[in-house]
């Protein structure tokens, strides 16, 4: 037998993993399964906005040769006053890079920084790409905890006891996934306040920033810290539900003799991969310039809110279960009563409530939670569909209670 390379072995996905397997086995059974695995707005309706259709339409004939390797100009300027614009100082064109999502990005910035045993501290609840990708590097992921009690905020005094002479970078993902908490700027601040103090690297996700409700202001984590090397992603997959174009960015910030070798590790790696997809480049400026396409959806009556509007009055009804309201984002991470419900093992539970409801969700331990009490769900499909699956959990949930 072929061994898969050692690196493999502690790398896994439950977003992709066996609940998903049997919920595609169900499907293929001729059940209607409804998938609340993955945030994938477009398949559930959300469509291309008019504006990168238009923009794909006429530029087409520009992608035809491989581009810059950090990026089309007009696509990397339209991301430096992007950024700009939200306080980051001190940028240039070249300290932007374009990839095939957040998700090619994360690879790239860790294999280009990180060495056997180096230690990242990420948030749990966490999205296992960042934990995932620091196991492919034998980096160590340490686990800093989030604390529900305090509207899922980072707790800064677990992320102090966590520090060791291995620890290299700190992890930030504002809004988060899973919880759809949105930092407020005095958490960043301490946050940064540690990262200072230890010489940190800071990654700083940032993926949902214009899917916030209320009109409440996202803070860009490397506007508060110019002193500091920050990298910053942020992409079009949630922004403009184009989730299959993998378009995403990282901009490197902070003093030029410290960002000198990231910025060399990063051109390393941009290079042997030529450039990111050109077809979807030739959609950011246009993206960016088109912040009514993200607000409609975000506003009394846009599809995201009415969404979470009815998934909040469902389970607000559910004894038993307890939620923080996301600010952002379109994800839940409601808490259960595992003794009421007899919950000993979350993945048991979501196998249970698959098969018992046709719902597919994946349990908080698939996010790095060490307790078998969350669970997340994806505020996706059309606000009428989310209400009577919501009230299928009800209904399944009344009947496990003790
Ligand atoms: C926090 C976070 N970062 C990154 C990604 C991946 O983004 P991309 O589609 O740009 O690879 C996701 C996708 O769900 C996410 O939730």
């Amino acid at each position: 037998m072929i061994m898969r390379a050692q690196r493999m072995r502690d790398v896994r996905s439950d977003i992709r993993g066996p609940l998903f397997e049997e919920a595609l086995r169900m499907q293929a059974d001729g059940l209607d399964v409804l998938k609340l695995n993955t945030g994938n707005p477009g398949t559930f309706g959300f469509g291309l906005p008019d504006s990168l259709r238009q923009a794909l339409l006429a530029g087409m004939d520009r992608a035809v040769p491989y581009s810059d390797l950090r990026g089309m100009a007009d696509a990397r300027q339209s991301i430096l006053s992007y950024h700009q614009g939200k306080g980051v100082q001190g940028l240039a064109m070249d300290d932007i890079y374009l990839g095939n999502g957040v998700s090619e990005l994360a690879h790239m910035a860790l294999t280009a920084l990180f060495n056997p045993g180096d230690e990242l501290l990420l948030p749990a609840p966490c999205y296992t790409l960042w934990s995932n990708t620091a196991r492919l590097m034998d980096a160590r992921p340490v686990f800093y905890r989030c604390d529900e009690a305090s509207g899922w905020y980072p707790d800064a005094e677990d992320i102090r006891r966590k520090i060791t002479p291995r620890t290299r970078g700190l992890l930030i993902i504002n809004p988060n996934n899973p919880t759809g908490a949105l930092y407020p700027r005095p958490v960043l601040e301490e946050l940064l306040d540690i990262a200072r103090e230890h010489r940190l690297l800071v990654f700083s996700d940032e993926i949902y920033d214009r899917l916030v409700f209320d009109d409440a202001p996202h803070t860009a984590t490397a506007a508060l810290a110019p002193d500091l090397p920050v990298i910053t992603m942020n992409g079009l997959s949630k922004s403009h539900n184009v989730c299959g174009f993998r378009s995403g960015w990282m901009v490197v910030s902070g003093p030029r003799e410290r960002t000198r070798e990231i910025l060399t590790g990063f051109t390393q790696l941009a290079a042997m991969r030529l450039c990111a997809n050109t077809l979807m480049q030739l959609v950011v400026p246009a993206a960016l310039a088109d912040n009514e396409s993200t607000q409609a959806m975000i506003r009394p009556g846009g599809r995201l809110y009415e969404q979470r509007r009815a998934t909040l009055e469902v389970l607000g009804t559910v004894e038993g279960i307890s939620f923080v309201p996301n600010a952002a984002a379109f994800y839940l991470f409601p808490k259960l009563d595992t003794q009421l419900f007899g919950i000993t093992d979350d993945r048991a539970f979501a196998m249970d409530l698959l098969h018992a409801t046709n719902i597919l969700v994946i349990p908080g331990s698939g996010f790095e939670l060490d307790t078998p009490d969350h669970l997340r769900i994806v505020m996706l499909p059309e606000a009428a569909q989310l209400r009577a699956a919501m009230e299928r959990m009800k209904e399944y949930l009344e009947t496990r209670r003790a």
